[in-house]
């Protein structure tokens, strides 16, 4: 397995029977290896460095049905939020303050948030700090949308694919096709964003084989963030008993996406420090370089509720902060606030 490894390390890519082994492993030697390897590709292309963004979750409102997701318009017992814009300003005010240069806008598709709308929220905080970097995570659009999006100065689009696989992607998301979805990704790309797509870990009906698939679309693919988490419950879902995705397999996952995709910039998912206490370490030392803290007023946050416990945290910004560095650091990275942390092919 270890040949495996080093030749994955080597080519980033290996025979498809050797990586679906390598997904499924249980073997705790292995699988030290395989994060040893990643952490290895990971500081040949950033260093020490982990980047860390500012969340903000500006609406619950959302216009699909995705089974999995406690935000879904069919869930009734959702209390609904919508950030006002002077709201949303003050907390990249608030963030800025406290040294983060980068930010993630997200919420749910929620059509007060027009191409045109986000266009000119974008455009009124890059007006007043030019030299920060704005994410997008919104959902879909069309070409001509994100191509607005993406003039207005928004420097980075978030869109998941959530699984490769046509048929449970259509079966989890009601109303929505996979062609569309991969369209909206490749349309970003060819206009210039940084994109990022992912996927979740534990869908029921995944196979291991689905999640060759999902590798082999980032092998593919390319994009500039790869984002991972465990499928987690949500109480007011239709997929409300189904069990939380796997820690391992997770790990796994997002170390074969690493040495698939180096230069990547991976997160460390919020799903996957609620899945276990440590799991923010264990993402970093998997081969993530990227953490998202949340900088949503503490009123939202409890109410964007894409799964439950994910708001188990309602510290202050600079306390979250100061635990995430600490965490960072104590694990032997250097945790890096005040930086647009691009893709390495972009830089400052
Ligand atoms: N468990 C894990 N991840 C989820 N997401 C939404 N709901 C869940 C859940 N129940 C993820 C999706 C989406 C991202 C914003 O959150 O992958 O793209």
């Amino acid at each position: 397995m270890k040949k495996i490894i080093d030749n994955l390390y080597k080519s980033g890519w290996e025979q498809p029977d050797n990586i679906l082994k390598l997904i499924r492993s249980k073997d705790e030697e292995v699988n030290e290896y395989l994060y040893k390897m990643a952490l290895r590709k990971k500081r040949e292309i950033y260093g020490e460095n982990i980047f860390i963004r500012g969340l903000i979750e500006y609406s619950n409102i959302c216009k699909r049905s995705c089974k999995y997701c406690g935000i879904r318009a069919e869930n009734k017992l959702a209390d609904r939020y919508r950030l006002a814009e002077d709201d949303i300003y003050g907390c990249i005010d608030d963030g800025y303050k406290l040294g983060f240069r980068t930010f993630v806008l997200q919420g749910g598709e929620d059509g007060y948030f027009s191409a045109d709308k986000l266009s000119e929220i974008v455009k009124t905080i890059k007006d007043k700090y030019p030299k920060i970097a704005i994410t997008l995570s919104a959902g879909e659009y069309s070409y001509d949308e994100y191509k607005k999006m993406k003039n207005s100065g928004t420097d980075r689009y978030l869109l998941r694919h959530e699984t490769k696989s046509k048929h449970l992607y259509e079966s989890v998301h009601p109303n929505m096709s996979y062609e569309n979805r991969e369209r909206c990704l490749r349309n970003m790309k060819e206009i210039g964003f940084q994109i990022g797509t992912g996927f979740i870990v534990g869908l029921p009906n995944c196979t291991d084989e689905y999640y060759l698939l999902d590798l082999d679309f980032i092998r593919k693919f390319q994009p500039h963030m790869v984002g991972i988490g465990p499928f987690m419950p949500q109480k007011n879902t239709p997929f409300f008993d189904v069990a939380k995705g796997e820690l391992t397999k997770t790990l796994n996952l997002m170390a074969l996406s690493r040495l698939i995709a180096p230069k990547a910039l991976i997160p460390s998912t919020t799903a996957l420090s609620t899945l276990v206490k440590d799991g923010r370490k264990l993402g970093i030392l998997a081969g993530a370089n990227v953490i998202m803290l949340n900088l949503s007023p503490p009123s939202a946050r409890e109410k964007y509720s894409l799964y439950d416990g994910k708001n188990n945290d309602n510290s202050d910004n600079l306390i979250t902060l100061q635990t995430a560095v600490k965490e960072i650091e104590g694990v032997g990275y250097n945790a890096l606030v005040g930086s647009r942390g691009d893709h390495s092919d972009y830089g400052e």
